[in-house]
């Protein structure tokens, strides 16, 4: 049976995860920085490295010893190589290396959106490919086709910020802290989702693109303007986002090939009700919703663990030690 130390180290989550050919967490461990960066409002990218760099190793010693592995009964080391903050994604690959070459194991340099993009295979073992997958997260909001490891057909993508970020955003402005996607969220269940005019950007458009910058502004002035009780802002921000997912995923499935389902993963596949909208989108197309449990959705090294199995099985050949961290790296 195929065995894999994942690591992941991109954003402000330092983990580690031994995953099976089976589809078996042998062992995970997360360590999140919640509590470093929420005086600061959103991830400082250099405390962030610090503290995967304190945190790191004793996690991985954590789940070898809680699985009882040893480093010798691995078949590759497969850890996130980007997209994301470099000093983190520095740490993380690194520390890959080192066990790579210390083992004369394979190590696996994997891209941060493969994983979240093949982590739905690993809680379902019935997903087939190809299927359509919306990505929604703090750093990122896509539509793509999975046809297959290496095989990501991306057809919508932010012209400015992500979903997770507008979320993060709209709760700074009203104060809910950071971060602030759950805040919104109960706070919009108590408040009108038609009360405050926000727009919708992009809604209508042919193109499948998201953009919320407008969105986000809105919110803003809304607050600004002192006319609105901020469960109203709350309520009627997170409406319009929805709305705007809605649409713009409606659109690429349009231009999309034959899949399989309709997948939901990132941060923001945690939001009760965007998860609702989704399911009732996929319902229209006749497609089964599949959203894979929350610990797979955020941040995870199980999914890079995975993402290193699924490029085993394809054949994908070894990384060199000298592989580089990319900050960007689309798929
Ligand atoms: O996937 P993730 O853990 O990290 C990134 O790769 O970004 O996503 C974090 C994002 C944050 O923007 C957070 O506010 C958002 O997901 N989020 C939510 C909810 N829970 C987390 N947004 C809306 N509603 C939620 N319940
Ligand atoms: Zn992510």
């Amino acid at each position: 049976m195929v065995l894999v130390l994942g690591i992941e180290s991109s954003c402000d989550e330092t983990a580690a995860a031994l995953v099976d050919g089976d589809r078996r967490i042998l062992a995970q461990a997360i360590a999140s920085q919640e509590a470093e960066h929420a005086p600061y409002g959103g991830v400082v990218p250099e405390i962030a490295a610090r503290a995967h760099a304190e945190r790191l190793v004793p996690l991985v010693e954590k789940v070898l010893n809680e699985a009882k592995v040893g480093l010798d009964e691995l078949d590759a080391i497969a850890a996130t190589a980007g997209p994301g903050l470099i000093g983190g994604v520095m740490v993380g690959l690194v520390t890959a290396k080192a066990l790579a070459m210390a083992g004369d194991k394979p190590l696996l340099a994997i891209n941060h959106l493969e994983g979240h993009a093949l982590s739905p295979r690993l809680a379902d073992a019935s997903l087939q490919y190809p299927y359509a997958l919306l990505l929604v997260s703090g750093g990122h909001c896509q539509v793509l086709r999975v046809a297959g490891v290496g095989q990501y057909q991306r057809l919508a993508t932010t012209i400015d910020d992500a979903l997770g970020e507008a979320f993060d955003k709209s709760a700074k402005v009203l104060g809910l802290g950071y971060p602030g996607g759950p805040a919104v969220e109960r706070l919009a269940a108590t408040g009108n989702p038609r009360a405050v005019p926000l727009p919708r950007p992009l809604v209508g458009s042919g193109e499948p693109h998201f953009s919320f910058a407008g969105l986000k502004s809105a919110v803003l002035r809304a607050v600004d303007s002192g006319q609105h009780r901020p469960e109203d802002i709350a309520a009627s921000f997170q409406q319009a986002a929805i709305d705007c997912v809605l649409d713009r995923t409606r659109i690429a499935l349009a231009t999309m090939e034959p899949v399989t389902a309709l997948v939901v993963a990132g941060g923001v596949a945690a939001n009760k009700a965007v998860r609702a909208a989704l399911e009732g989108l996929a319902a229209d197309h006749g497609l089964p919703f599949i959203a894979p449990p929350m610990a797979l959705c955020t941040d995870n090294a199980a999914m890079i663990a995975w993402a290193g199995i699924e490029k085993l099985a394809a054949g994908h050949a070894a990384d060199p030690l000298d592989v580089s961290a990319r900050p960007r790296w689309p798929l």
